[in-house]
């Protein structure tokens, strides 16, 4: 559904991508990262998350969202009602992009040509998983589904058509409510909890 990726699109299983997306160089994030942080879940899953692009700890992990953002999504999913080993979760960038800053790896956004560079793997987990229903966390994931006029503050929880039989909503990213400061903070992540409790519903 999102902007044609650069290139052709890998096929196979998820395992069979996931150890080709490891090779990756089709940009230069892969020279700092650890390793490739490819999506998480069961072809089968009914619904797609995807984030932006892993942090210091998925870089070390391996594992997308296993952070102090994971933990916050973690916590609005149960409070959504929903199990995380339902969903298929994944970023729209699969390295960790970062600046070294003596002992600390400071994250720092991935351009847009990282990001497009990327887009061949979320595009061959998109073709292997084939969501009805996906939830875009943050503006960097809402773009790559929407397009880039896409506005999160406008158009926050709504469904959107993919594509026929698969809807697409964009929330918060957990991110952005851990740093929001002072009560903002509490009314983003009840946006977000309410947004996922749309999923929940949708899947029922
Ligand atoms: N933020 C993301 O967007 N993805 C992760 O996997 C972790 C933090």
């Amino acid at each position: 559904p999102f902007a044609k990726p650069v290139g052709e699109i890998p096929k196979g299983s998820l395992r069979h991508l996931r150890d080709e997306a490891e090779h990756c160089r089709r940009c230069p994030l892969w020279r700092g990262a650890t390793q490739t942080v490819f999506g998480r879940g069961s072809s089968d899953a009914r619904a797609m998350l995807i984030g932006e692009q892993p942090g210091d700890r998925e870089d070390l992990r391996g594992e997308p969202f296993v952070g102090p953002a994971g933990r916050l999504l973690d916590k609005a999913l149960a409070d959504a009602g929903l199990a995380r080993s339902a969903l298929y979760l994944t970023n729209a960038v699969k390295h960790f992009k970062y600046e070294q800053r003596g002992p600390d790896r400071l994250h720092t956004r991935a351009s847009a040509r990282e990001q497009e560079a990327c887009r061949v793997w979320l595009a061959a987990e998109w073709l292997r998983v084939r969501p009805r229903l996906a939830v875009a966390l943050g503006a960097m994931a809402a773009q790559t589904l929407f397009g880039s006029g896409f506005r999160l503050s406008r158009e926050r929880g709504q469904w959107l058509e993919l594509e026929p039989h698969c809807r697409a909503l964009a929330t918060w990213h957990p991110s952005s409510v851990l740093r929001t400061p002072g009560t903002g903070r509490q009314r983003r992540y009840a946006e977000l909890v309410e947004d996922l409790g749309r999923l929940a519903e949708a899947l029922r």
